[in-house]
């Protein structure tokens, strides 16, 4: 039984940049090949040990809550034929894992996401997966590493990358003291910095494990960049308390919030499925 057993999927945001398909669908239920992006995010939740799934949603989202239930007419329907073997995979999501949803009413920020998310966690460690950052790996996935590397530090833990200098301003980006292979004590991080004012090329991406702490941090942090409350500040707090890992994850992600990562991620599945 995994240490951490709840994930948050912030999921509220309009996804602008897939417009007009994102008009009446969430950006989180676009499909990579046959499969939303959300499946992927539980499914890596799901292989680290993770069966609560809590889910910040908001006006529009009400697909992602019908997804993870029993489609009684469909089912009917494809019952006895050879299609029924198509929604294994979600009844296995459905037999392992339980799901519970908020809304967030107004979109004040990653940091505030997560805040409204506090009523599914309670007091307890949990992971965090931006659902459009879509991770592939040999091995464990990235929540596995992540929640393995918990079980020695027991503070937060952020995914990181290296990124190329001229992106930084689409990233939370880290300065850390190397621990261990790949692993970084964090003591400073700044929210999407033009790249002169970057403290380095490692830029977090949508894994986080949080301790329970993050929400009073959270609570008592001002809104930054853009007037919004960001994940990145409160985390720079916990930062100066030397209580922030960074760590460079073994495997490959694409940003499925933008249509070339988009792209890029449906070829790669396709041709990994039809190898
Ligand atoms: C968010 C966070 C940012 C982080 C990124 C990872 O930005 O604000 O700190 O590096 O996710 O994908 P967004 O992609 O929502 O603009």
């Amino acid at each position: 039984m995994s240490v951490i057993k709840k994930c948050l999927f912030p999921a509220a945001g309009y996804g602008t940049r897939f417009l007009p398909a994102t008009k009446a669908m969430p950006k989180e239920m676009l499909p990579i090949v046959t499969k939303p992006l959300i499946q992927y995010g539980v499914e890596e939740a799901m292989d680290a040990g993770i069966t609560e799934i809590g889910i910040v949603t908001g006006r529009g989202k009400r697909a992602i809550e019908d997804y993870f239930d029993i489609s009684y007419e469909l089912e009917q329907e494809i019952a006895g034929s050879d299609k029924e073997e198509l929604l294994n995979s979600t009844r296995e999501i459905m037999d392992r894992c339980t799901f519970s949803y908020t809304r967030q009413v107004e979109m004040k920020g990653l940091g505030h996401a997560i805040l409204v998310g506090e009523t599914l966690i309670g007091r307890e460690p949990f992971a965090v997966v931006l659902a459009d950052d879509y991770c592939v790996t040999e091995g464990d996935g990235v929540l596995t590493q992540m929640v393995k590397l918990y079980e020695k530090y027991q503070c937060s833990i952020v995914a990181i990358e290296e990124g190329p200098m001229d992106e930084t301003h689409k990233y939370s980006v880290i300065a850390g003291d190397l621990e261990a292979d790949g692993v970084y004590r964090v003591h400073n991080m700044v929210e999407k910095p033009a790249p002169e004012n970057a403290p380095s090329n490692l830029a977090i991406i949508g894994r986080y494990i949080l301790s329970p702490d993050i929400f009073d941090v959270i609570r008592s942090t001002p809104p930054g960049k853009n007037g919004e409350m960001q994940i990145t500040d409160a985390l720079q707090i916990q930062a100066q308390q030397g209580n922030v890992i960074g760590y460079r994850f073994q495997g490959r992600r694409f940003d499925c919030g933008s249509v070339d990562g988009f792209i890029d991620a449906t070829n790669y599945t396709y041709n990994a499925q039809s190898a």
